[in-house]
């Protein structure tokens, strides 16, 4: 059910695209927040988990979709299957661990046990505590309607009527291949998952993947220099000029660069030259120049899975709050890799990019410190501008399809996000969310 006081004209009273202009209160207000859960988590496909997570069966992962929790499981025929971890009896969490293996979920409260399908199977004391009888087959625990992979990565809707996994990234798919299908031999995931919390709205942080490639030259100027080796020559370390922006119809979108010194200054010159060098001439056989070509980039899947192209890093902004999200986050190397290029890899991205990393300290700070702008009263009053780039028609150009510019300095991608944020909101049916992305990406129209 809509909230009451939310209508889809009051919605869009805070968010306008077309002029580019946002209320704050989308990264505050509580009646927004559940909104989002009901309409946006409680229908798009989000990221569980990447399948080497959960290699066996009867492998389990812990994950949230929304502020739900979910348990992404592995059944005995390798398919897999996302449990709400919730016990029908009194609402206990029916997994407590982050991940492990099992043959049964056994409630710590009053023992229902339920199988890896989610049927519950036993319940202690079943002929007492119910003497006319118990018909276990109705009290199974929820589950999602659908879990598809896409090369590796695990989705899951609760909507039966979601399209397909292949048609809700569509255009997009080709840009996320750039880090699933690089390598000859795949890609290897380093150790668990990591997490951290963020003080801020989950939008925040997924506006920043999805679109924007103006800030680290003023956000990550620190960390820049602080990663420059004693005897570069500086003359050499101008940051990036040459890229793209890509926005999708379904509001996934990416930014990227093909030049500059983003690479030596992270993942460093032995990770840098294992990709741009050794193996590249095997990436431009497997997805062609124009991906190979990609050196550092991110991208958001809509709502809130993000990839980081360079360094093989993967997330997933959980929003568990209104006004806090955890980052949880995996990294992979090359399969195929040497030793050391793995090792040194990951290392570099945690410095980087981990919890505690230059990079994501830096980002960390400006996410926190836009929600605590948002406390107040007037911090909700005046409204944001995402207004930058051109907004006549863009792309598609010969080297990448879909809708691009052709500088990555834009704020094109963030208003595909909010559009896409907006329909969902507003929208009921998937047919009418279709229709609604097909106009908005007509030939001619304005982003
Ligand atoms: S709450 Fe799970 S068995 Fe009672
Ligand atoms: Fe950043």
């Amino acid at each position: 059910m809509r909230d009451a006081e939310l209508s889809p004209d009051d919605l869009r009273t805070l968010c306008d695209m077309d002029e580019g202009v946002l209320s704050p209160r989308i990264y505050a207000d509580e009646a927004i927040y559940r909104l989002e859960l009901d309409r946006i988590f409680g229908r798009a496909w989000v990221l569980l988990c990447p399948e080497q997570q959960i290699p066996k069966p009867g492998d389990f992962f812990n994950t949230y979709v929304g502020a739900d929790r979910v348990i992404v499981v592995r059944q005995k025929d390798g398919s897999i299957k996302g449990l709400l971890n919730q016990c029908r009896h009194r609402g206990n969490e029916l997994a407590r661990p982050d991940s492990g293996n099992t043959k049964m979920f056994t409630c710590s409260y009053h023992g229902w046990s339920y199988d890896l399908q989610g049927n519950l199977r036993n319940v202690p004391h079943e002929d007492i505590v119910f003497p006319n009888g118990f018909d276990k087959s109705a009290w199974g625990c929820g589950a999602m309607a659908q879990v598809e992979s896409y090369k590796g990565l695990v989705f899951g809707t609760w909507d039966p009527t979601a399209p397909p996994l292949e048609d809700y990234l569509a255009d997009a798919a080709w840009y996320l291949d750039i880090f699933l299908d690089r390598f000859e031999g795949g890609l290897e995931l380093m150790g668990g998952v990591n997490k951290w919390v963020i003080k801020a709205n989950w939008k925040i942080v997924a506006e920043q993947f999805v679109n924007d490639m103006l800030h680290p030259e003023q956000t990550h100027i620190s960390a820049f220099l602080a990663s420059v080796p004693p005897d570069a020559d500086l003359s050499k370390m101008q940051l990036p000029v040459t890229g793209r922006q890509f926005t999708s119809p379904h509001g996934h979108g990416m930014g990227l660069w093909t030049d500059g010194p983003i690479l030596d200054l992270t993942i460093g010159p032995v990770a840098r030259r294992y990709f741009m060098e050794e193996s590249y001439p095997a990436a431009v056989a497997r997805v062609g120049r124009a991906r190979a070509d990609v050196q550092a980039a991110h991208m958001n899947l809509f709502p809130s899975c993000v990839v980081l192209f360079g360094f093989n890093h993967l997330r997933v902004i959980q929003a568990v709050g209104p006004q806090e999200s955890e980052i949880w986050t995996w990294q992979f190397v090359p399969a195929a890799a040497p030793l050391e290029v793995k090792k040194t890899w990951a290392a570099n991205v945690q410095r980087a990019f981990g919890a505690g990393g230059l990079f994501e300290t830096d980002d960390s700070a400006v996410w926190a410190g836009i929600q605590r702008t948002l406390r107040g009263t007037m911090g909700r009053r005046l409204p944001f501008n995402v207004g930058m780039g051109d907004r006549t028609n863009q792309g598609p150009d010969a080297d990448y399809p879909g809708r691009v510019t052709q500088r990555a300095y834009s704020e094109v991608a963030a208003r595909g996000f909010y559009h896409r944020w907006l329909e969902m909101l507003t929208h009921d049916t998937w047919t009418d969310l279709d229709q609604a992305a097909k106009a908005r990406h007509a030939e001619g129209a304005r982003q």
